[in-house]
């Protein structure tokens, strides 16, 4: 029976390729549905893209529903420079038909983990914790329905992109993490430490175009454009590719390693607001929260994608 999920996510060209990863899975994933969040870029162009995505994929069927439109406790901080203006710049594509659905994504969150049997849904975070933190807040009994969390955020090692401190996805709305790291739900972690090894060189984005699909012409397309940006910064190779790390993992969770151990978040000091102290060394006693990656099989995971890719 394929494991039912939830993608909560702020489109964005790698959570495109997160997208699409699942969808190109449908023997090993059910994707129940998909929350837009604020993030890369305001709500209304997430949940367009979000759309644009699924209509790639020639998906229209899939249920979309907007979320939250603004973090919990500050105010929004977006990517367009790493993202472009409409946050999935690239390639250009029409503008969407298919619907987005009337319920709020927090709404679709709470119902469908109360209704389906405790256990049995996944939810996989590509973006801020907006949605989830606000789940939680609102039907705290859900906490225990979680069958786990698998997101992307945070960093130890690599410790921070937006600032010096903090990954993108938990700076821009820590109050909301702190709440999902404090849930007891079971967590899984991609942070930078995985993504930052996972980068999209020339031959990786070789392959996705010799795939001679439109799918595989617009992920080409999609990393080419936000690679120059970190490509710039690290003077790496390749941009990471960040969000497919989590459905990569739910396919094939042997191509990752990491730690069960504590994992906080900062919420008070302005200097490392959002930071993800993680205690990998585990030099506390604080219990474990969460499994924290810190190795992927990078030949692997491209591998999986670029077959993925193909099927669609
Ligand atoms: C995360 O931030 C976003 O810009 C990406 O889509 C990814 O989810 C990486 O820090
Ligand atoms: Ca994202």
């Amino acid at each position: 029976m394929p494991r039912k999920i939830i993608i909560d996510t702020d489109p964005g060209q790698d959570d495109a390729a997160a997208i699409l990863l699942a969808l190109a899975s449908p023997d090993e994933l059910e994707l129940l549905g998909i929350t837009t969040v604020a993030g890369n870029v305001p709500l209304d162009l997430t949940t367009k893209n979000a759309q644009m995505v699924c209509e790639v994929a020639k998906r229209p069927d899939v249920k979309i529903f907007a979320g939250c439109d603004r973090p919990l406790a500050h105010t929004l901080v977006t990517a367009e420079h790493v993202h472009g203006k409409t946050g999935l710049d690239g390639p250009p594509l029409p503008n969407p038909k298919m619907p987005v659905q009337d319920q709020h994504g927090v709404d679709f969150i709470i119902d469908t983990l109360r209704h389906e049997p405790p256990g049995t849904v996944t939810i996989c975070p590509l973006g801020p914790l907006t949605n989830i933190g606000t789940a939680l807040q609102k039907a705290p009994d859900i906490a225990d329905r979680i069958q786990e969390i698998v997101l992307m955020g945070g960093a130890y090692f690599q410790v921070g992109n937006i600032t010096p401190a903090a990954e993108f996805n938990i700076y821009v709305d820590p109050e909301a993490a702190d709440i999902v790291f404090k849930s007891g739900a079971p967590i899984v972690v991609m942070p930078l430490d995985v993504t930052h090894k996972v980068l999209v060189t020339q031959a990786r984005l070789d392959a996705f175009r010799a795939l001679g699909t439109h799918v595989g012409r617009m992920v080409a397309g999609w990393t080419e454009f936000f690679e120059r940006f970190d490509k710039e910064k690290y003077g790496s190779a390749g941009a990471p590719l960040h969000d497919p790390t989590t459905i990569a993992y739910l396919l094939r969770p042997d191509l990752f390693s990491g730690r069960h151990i504590n994992v906080e978040i900062e919420t008070g000091s302005k200097l490392t607001r959002g930071m993800t102290v993680a205690d990998w060394w585990r030099v506390t006693d604080r219990p474990a929260n969460a499994t924290f990656m810190g190795d992927v099989d990078a030949d692997g995971f491209f591998e999986l994608l670029t077959e993925r890719m193909a099927r669609l």
